[in-house]
């Protein structure tokens, strides 16, 4: 296969309307020039990283409109949209699997070209970071106060299924998955460069384990604990055998 034919003709004239409306002809040069990747895995390297960064930009855009319908307690749309979140997060760890197609030593020839950047310094992770605060607000405000409730009438002493619990679900598994990212991005960085190094900023990726610890819903772990503890002090919290030996 004749590669300049393939890297002069992958981007198209950039002209026709599917070209002109996804406007393939910016989106397809926002990767380095082929000529200038330093290895066959660059290419994959950069392209997973904007991909990345695509998704966080959707998920943050709907969270923005989630926020506005738990204001009109609206679960039906609430519901819909977490979803979409959901799933965007789902594939934002799927896709890091590609980069365990790459060999440790083809990654250090990627990483000299990095100068001191860091995933720390991605926009959309940085403001996703944020975005907890708000929903948390407006589901406190207008599910549970607005109507007398808590988390633990929710869950537990009024516990119905309500709205207000499924709703409460899909904000404990936004806050799952963004730690699960977490986590598998840690088994990447493990696999590429191991866990005792220092990064590009001079810290050991070990700090990294301190955000696997972060919660952005306190209150939706603590209840599960606290329910655990409840009924245990009632039935014991060590049994006796099912087999009655
Ligand atoms: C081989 C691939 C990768 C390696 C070796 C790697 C390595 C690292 C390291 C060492 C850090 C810690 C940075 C610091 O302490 O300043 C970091 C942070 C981070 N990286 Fe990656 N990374 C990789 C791929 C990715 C991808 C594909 C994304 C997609 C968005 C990403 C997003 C992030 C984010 C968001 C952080 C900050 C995490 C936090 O604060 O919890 N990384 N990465």
């Amino acid at each position: 296969m004749d590669r300049e034919h393939f890297y002069a003709t992958m981007n198209g004239e950039g002209t026709l309307d599917y070209e002109l409306y996804l406007n393939t002809k910016k989106l397809l040069s926002c990767q380095k020039d082929f000529h200038n990747f330093c290895n066959g895995d660059e290419l994959q390297f950069q392209v997973v990283h904007q991909i990345e960064e695509l998704w966080m930009k959707l998920i943050g855009y709907t969270l923005l409109d989630i926020d506005d319908y738990l204001q009109q307690e609206n679960t039906n749309r609430v519901l819909t949209l977490f979803r979409r979140v959901h799933i965007a997060q789902k594939l934002m760890i799927e896709q890091l699997a590609l980069l365990e197609t790459m060999s440790p030593k083809e990654y250090q020839e990627i990483r000299v070209g990095l100068g001191n950047g860091s995933g720390q310094e991605s926009p959309g992770f940085r403001t996703l970071l944020k975005m907890h605060q708000p929903l948390w607000h407006s589901f406190k405000i207008h599910y549970l106060e607005k109507h007398g409730l808590t988390v633990e009438k929710i869950y537990n002493s009024e516990y119905k299924h309500s709205d207000a619990y499924v709703v409460a679900e899909a904000l404990a598994e936004f806050d799952e998955l963004f730690q699960k990212f977490r986590y598998h991005h840690l088994q990447l960085i493990q696999r590429t460069i191991g866990l005792g190094s220092k990064s590009l900023k001079g810290r050991s990726v070990d700090l990294l384990n301190e955000g696997l610890k972060t919660r952005f819903f306190p209150e939706l772990w603590d209840i599960r604990h606290q329910m655990t503890d409840a009924w245990g002090s009632q039935y014991g919290v060590v049994r006796e055998s099912i087999g009655g030996h």
